[in-house]
């Protein structure tokens, strides 16, 4: 990760998303923030290096960050700053738990996680952020024909994140269960994936459809 103020530099890039408190949201006015609601997002910005970049590869598009550090929404903020991007905003918030308090239904038509958990051991599988209830929220803020892309460098959550998408029935993977994309599908990149490149080592990426009426809503 390139770090930009001193403070960043300092931060632990592990937090324990319980950490954020319910009194700590802070419910956004997009049309003050974007002039209308998110049309696309990213969610575990990090330092927000690929918010930037696909930011200003797409000035058309309203794009939300979501990050639990505090520390890092104030760095992706400044960089948007820095880079005079009005197009991007990024809200502080643990999207597992509070994803539709922030977002209206059916608005967003792509979204990005990348590398989002760093939690590997089992007894902090709840801290992770793809689970039942984040892929069902996620369901009811995205439109109808939207996307997902989700990458990793992670064995075990590239089989399990996958499987969690279509195991809910509210998305399906568009090169068919359990393939990888061949390529990613923007030129931006993030901080963890430029350093993974650098160094040759495995990504996985996939791409998924989210399902409009999948069957198994009712019961959900
Ligand atoms: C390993 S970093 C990856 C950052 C960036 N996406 C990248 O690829 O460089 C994972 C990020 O997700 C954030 N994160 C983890 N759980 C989250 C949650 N529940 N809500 C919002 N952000 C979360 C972490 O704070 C961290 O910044």
């Amino acid at each position: 990760m390139k770090l930009k103020s001193k403070t960043a530099r300092r931060l632990r890039h592990h937090t324990n998303p319980f950490t954020f408190r319910e009194e700590d949201l802070v419910l956004p006015n997009w049309d003050q923030l974007l002039g209308g609601p998110p049309e696309e997002a990213d969610i575990g910005i990090g330092l927000g290096d690929f918010l930037a970049e696909y930011a200003s590869l797409h000035p058309g598009v309203r794009l939300v960050g979501m990050e639990v550090r505090s520390a890092f929404c104030a760095e992706a903020r400044l960089r948007l700053k820095e880079q005079q991007l009005s197009n991007a905003a990024v809200i502080h918030v643990d999207a597992t738990r509070y994803l539709t308090r922030v977002l209206p239904p059916n608005v967003l038509r792509r979204v990005f996680i990348s590398f989002p958990d760093p939690w590997f051991k089992k007894r902090h599988a709840k801290r992770r952020l793809v689970n039942d209830d984040f892929v069902k929220q996620l369901h009811q803020v995205m439109a109808t024909n939207s996307e997902l892309f989700v990458q990793t460098d992670q064995e075990h959550l590239a089989m399990e994140i996958p499987a969690r998408l279509e195991a809910t029935g509210y998305f399906r993977n568009r090169m068919g269960s359990g393939h990888e994309v061949a390529e990613p599908i923007t030129e931006a990149r993030t901080e963890r994936e430029r350093f993974y490149l650098k160094r040759g080592w495995k990504i996985w990426r996939y791409l998924f459809d989210r399902i409009d009426a999948p069957r198994s809503h009712d019961k959900k």
